[in-house]
């Protein structure tokens, strides 16, 4: 297998290609990317035709890859009244058995007028698998297509345990009623997209302090309050008054850039929409003082630039935390429910060890 297909923000091809032919070469792949602008994929291809990415890279290591998955082919001419039977020829022909399967498109509008077809072939798949013994409860692949039009698809698979559990790398989270804005999923999905389970269990408890630094309306303090932690809600702006009323929350009227926790807390997130270097340095400046022992903030990125913008402000963090001799873990990714912008998560190892 040497060519793989990965899932981006329209828009954000560029950096999807960039990104990982920079850490595919790292790891001494080497290979070139084709990209459409707008098309919400990239494709990477292997100069060499034995790599073996999924072996080297994990999909939490890149931030613009939603998903991903290793191409057997593009089937450019199914026909419409049977697209199955070419599929599972083609499948017949490969090494691998699926314990599940993703009927997927691009996340463009032209992927969401594919939706209905997807669903369609969703049971005669399901059935075709079973009967050519391509199906194993057990095994450790998921098969892939990926519609392109009516008649075009890739097929591939990805290891269950090297890609997203979602389709198309995006979860489906709802905004209740009683959120103060949608900004409240872009938490939810930072919490469960760059925190495992355990460290949720672990570092997400009931009780905990957290500082929401620009914090108005409230959807991030919402959040951290539904996992039921105490929250100072820094920001000039309007906070939702059930969130004022609800005893879990104080509001500080104060320029977040200049506020200081009078204690210690174990959470400080910061949605405050500036310079992305700007935001980083204030992160830097919790972490090192010891304000939080972690942290979820978002990265506004700029016009032009944007995968080294963001590269340049993980280093700057990393090289800080390391000076100040703080272990922890940096991980970052552009979420479905962030625009033009990133999400970074920082844990320490101070807290991993307690
Ligand atoms: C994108 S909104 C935050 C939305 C919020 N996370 C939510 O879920 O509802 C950005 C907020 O940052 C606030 N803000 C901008 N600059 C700030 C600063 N220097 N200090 C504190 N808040 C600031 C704005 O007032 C605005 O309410």
């Amino acid at each position: 297998m040497s060519s793989w297909l990965l899932y981006c923000r329209a828009g954000f091809e560029n950096e999807c290609a960039a990104e990982i032919q920079g850490e595919a070469l790292q790891r001494g792949i080497s290979g070139y990317c084709k990209a459409r602008a707008d098309s919400g994929y990239v494709t990477f291809t292997s100069h060499d035709p034995g790599a073996d990415l999924f072996a080297v890279l994990a999909l939490e290591d890149l931030i613009f890859t939603r998903q991903w998955f290793a191409i057997y082919a593009l089937l450019n001419d199914l026909p419409l009244a049977d697209r199955l039977t070419p599929i599972l020829r083609l499948l017949q022909q490969q090494p691998h058995q699926y314990a599940e399967f993703f009927i997927e498109t691009p996340d463009t509008n032209t992927g969401k007028e594919l939706q209905k077809l997807c669903r369609a072939l969703a049971r005669p798949l399901e059935s075709q698998l079973d009967a050519g013994g391509l199906y194993q409860a057990k095994a450790d692949d998921r098969l892939h297509l990926c519609f392109l039009s009516t008649h075009a698809a890739y097929v591939g698979y990805a290891p269950l345990a090297n890609s997203s559990i979602w389709l198309m790398g995006i979860p489906r989270l709802r905004a209740p009623r009683q959120a103060p804005s949608r900004s409240a999923l872009k938490l939810e999905e930072g919490i469960l997209r760059l925190m495992f389970e355990d460290e949720r269990e672990q570092f997400l408890r009931p009780g905990m302090k957290a500082v929401d630094l620009g914090a108005a309306p409230g959807g991030w303090s919402w959040q951290l309050i539904q996992r039921h932690l105490f929250v100072i809600a820094v920001d000039n702006g309007p906070m939702q008054e059930e969130l004022l009323e609800s005893g879990q929350l104080e509001q500080i009227r104060e320029d977040g850039f200049r506020y200081q926790p009078s204690k210690n807390v174990d959470w400080m997130v910061c949605d405050i929409v500036d310079k992305p270097k700007k935001v980083t340095a204030l992160m830097a400046r919790w972490l090192v003082n010891g304000w939080c022992r972690h942290t979820i903030f978002n990265l506004k990125l700029p016009m032009k630039k944007r995968y080294q913008e963001v590269q340049q402000c993980l280093t700057m963090l990393h090289d800080e935390l390391i000076a100040a001799g703080i272990d922890a873990t940096i991980r970052c990714k552009q979420l479905y429910h962030d625009r033009e912008e990133v999400t970074v998560c920082v844990l320490t190892a101070d807290a991993a060890g307690k």
